[in-house]
């Protein structure tokens, strides 16, 4: 399959041989790429090409080398469009996949004056403190510390926040979600972020603040993420 006689250059040919194999499927994201000897062998071709077409498709994303154990296909990252205000629970099941939480610290707090003001409110007013590990497939995705107004929400139970809180809100207290603003920042995890998401301290993690509005201009909730950056790509469509 690789054609010495042509003008595209064969370190190039075998990047498209691995790139096909990754795109049908036989390799699968996680897998050990086969080592530059074996490529070499089975193409017929230098070690040295075999080694500038992985270095390229390292540099693109398609593979990672992980120091001390080779080289692997890159795992797919979850997609998700930022077009619509939408829950956690809600983005994985449109995927099929399979939503849960990790509660990690759910306490009535009295507000710090950073969250104050992003709540409007008072500095002191209680408000719910909630720390939640949420999962995928029960892969951890993203650390989220939620910020809602006590008066806001009453009765909020351990139990409820385990599961969706817009459900919550929508269905249970009938309120509606209105308008929200998000930030996004690149951090690295800190020692708490890269336990609970189970990555390397340090590690990339996108950072998003949604400060979240009810249809009647109140601010419910601010919630604080930190999403696994090998994880996820965010996609956000422009018009002009
Ligand atoms: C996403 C947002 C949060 C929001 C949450 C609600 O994760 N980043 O700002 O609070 O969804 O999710 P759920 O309804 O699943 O609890």
């Amino acid at each position: 399959m690789i054609d010495k006689q042509s003008q595209v250059p064969i370190y190039h040919q075998i990047e498209e041989h691995i790139k096909a194999k990754i795109e049908n499927g036989e390799y699968q994201p996680g897998d050990a790429l086969p080592s530059e000897r074996e490529y070499a062998e089975q193409l017929n071709v230098s070690r040295m090409t075999v080694r500038q077409a992985i270095t390229n498709l390292v540099n693109e994303h398609y593979l990672k080398r992980i120091k001390g154990r080779g080289t692997f296909i890159t795992e797919r990252k979850f997609e998700q469009h930022l077009n619509g205000l939408t829950s956690f629970t809600e983005d994985m099941k449109v995927r099929g996949m399979k939503p849960s939480n990790k509660l990690v610290h759910f306490e009535i707090v009295p507000a710090t004056t950073e969250i104050s003001e992003q709540l409007h409110i008072a500095a002191h007013t209680p408000v719910y403190e909630i720390k939640r590990i949420r999962l995928a497939e029960n892969i951890p995705m993203a650390l989220e510390r939620t910020y809602i107004p006590a008066n806001l929400m009453k009765g909020l139970t351990d139990d409820i926040v385990q599961h969706s809180i817009y459900q919550y809100v929508e269905e249970e207290l009938a309120l509606k979600l209105g308008k929200a603003r998000q930030i996004f920042e690149a951090t690295l995890a800190n020692e708490e972020e890269s336990t609970l998401l189970e990555i390397p301290e340090e590690s990339p993690i996108l950072s998003i603040t949604r400060i979240t509005k009810l249809v009647d201009g109140t601010i419910f909730e601010v919630v604080q993420s930190a999403y696994r950056a090998d994880q996820y790509k965010f996609i956000l469509d422009l018009d002009r």
